[in-house]
């Protein structure tokens, strides 16, 4: 819940900010039934798991899914999670990256290690379904764990889940360089974002990575129709919907600053909490040519959160798409809605062909193709040998010749 704005959830109730949220896991379930073409992406947080739970968990949807899912790692930022989840208050900023860190760790032992290639036999005639020399323990004694025993689903198409990481301090950067396959980012400008991905990708090299095996996907928010006219009238529309307490309590979760307590219209200066650390550094000082009050703030995320709202007919909308691709140097993007299913319609509608027409956008999808191979291409449905969970894959290395895991 949020409730740190005026230290209550009633601002976020009446606005229907982020609540009442349901189980993803749960729904996910249901819909590869649906489709043999989408990919699931699932945000998990890492801080209040039991990574052996978690693990089956993944890979049973990876199972249900043909290997379609992909987790996408965050670690929190709310104290009433903590206390609601029988701790006193949350952990630090920084340890909750620690903890992050050991759960991924285990998670690609189970994942990766603990069963061979051909440990499944499913023979008939000798009555063995798998192989118990083939099956191993992880033995994991950890800071926070101790999971000494198999996991406990076979092997799933990708094994690993495509790893996306969320979260953009320096250590959130430190965390995604290591592990992360795709980047969920979020910032008001390019110049901003083009910082921390340039960070993201320098990280990822020193780790032993390629910094070009990192997709990096920013939040925006796009508000279409055939004309630009026509859009700016839309999206004048769409703020008479926005709810002024309602974004507040958004960005006083999100930062852990009560923002009621604050002159509306003082610049926002930065200080140093332990909730998501990247949305108060966004909007004061990550860009010194800007100053952001609260009420500024508010509205600005009102439509879209904390990314920027592009709003235009379909060749304004691409060439705002296609600006941010180069002057940010990301590879995608992730669309928020400003009402749905509108958003995404017009999106589809309009915007889908003209980037099509520039040669951006792919003309069809593929069938049974899983998750990481749309973002690597066919053939690569495991973690790639400079991935961090590849040290424990059995079909590339022998136990005895894998090097020591790196922490954090
Ligand atoms: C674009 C974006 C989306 C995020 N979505 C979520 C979310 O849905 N749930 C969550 O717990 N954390 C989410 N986070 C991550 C948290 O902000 C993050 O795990 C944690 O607070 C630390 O962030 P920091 O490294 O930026 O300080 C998101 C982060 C970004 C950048």
């Amino acid at each position: 819940m949020y409730d740190t704005y005026q230290d209550s959830a009633d601002a976020s109730l009446r606005s229907g900010m982020q609540v009442p949220v349901h189980d993803p896991l749960m729904q996910v379930s249901a819909m590869p039934a649906v489709t043999s073409k989408l990919s699931f992406g699932i945000t998990v947080s890492a801080t209040y798991e039991q990574p052996y739970a978690l693990a089956r968990r993944f890979s049973s949807l990876d199972h249900l899914t043909g290997g379609r899912i992909a987790w996408n790692i965050v670690t929190s930022y709310l104290d009433g999670a903590a206390r609601n989840l029988g701790m006193d208050r949350q952990m630090s900023h920084d340890e909750r990256y620690e903890l992050a860190a050991e759960v991924v760790d285990v998670c690609y032992k189970l994942w990766e290690g603990s069963w061979e290639e051909d440990a499944v036999v499913a023979d008939r005639a000798t009555k063995v379904y798998a192989d118990p020399a083939k099956v191993h323990p992880i033995e994991h004694e950890g800071v926070y764990f101790s999971v000494p025993g198999i996991h406990l689903a076979e092997p799933s198409p990708q094994r690993t889940p495509v790893i996306w990481q969320a979260g953009t301090s320096s250590t959130g950067r430190a965390f995604a360089a290591r592990n992360a396959e795709a980047v969920f980012t979020v910032a008001p400008t390019a110049q901003v974002l083009r910082g921390y991905v340039d960070d993201i990708r320098a990280q990822a090299a020193q780790a032993g990575r390629d910094p070009r095996s990192l997709l990096i996907f920013t939040e925006i928010t796009t508000v279409v129709a055939p004309t630009d006219e026509e859009a700016q009238a839309k999206y004048a529309e769409l703020l008479t919907w926005t709810d002024y307490e309602g974004a507040l309590a958004f960005y006083a979760g999100i930062t852990g600053v009560d923002l009621s307590a604050l002159d509306p219209d003082q610049p926002l200066q930065y200080v140093e909490t332990d909730s998501a650390r990247f949305a108060l550094e966004i909007f004061s000082g990550a860009d010194p040519s800007r100053e952001w009050t609260p009420r500024e703030v508010a509205h600005f995320v009102g439509i879209g959160a904390m990314g920027p709202v592009f709003v235009g007919s379909p060749a304004t909308v691409a060439d705002e798409l296609e600006h941010w691709m180069e002057a940010a140097d990301i590879d995608g993007f992730n669309l928020a809605y400003a009402a749905t299913p509108g958003t995404f319609v017009d999106f589809i509608d309009l915007v889908v062909p003209e980037l099509q027409r520039r040669g951006r956008y792919w003309d069809e999808y593929d069938e049974g193709v899983t998750a990481r191979e749309k973002l690597y291409g066919p053939g690569q449905r495991r973690v790639r040998k400079d991935h961090p969970a590849a040290v424990y894959r059995r079909d590339l290395a022998t136990k005895a010749t894998r090097p020591a895991v790196p922490t954090l």
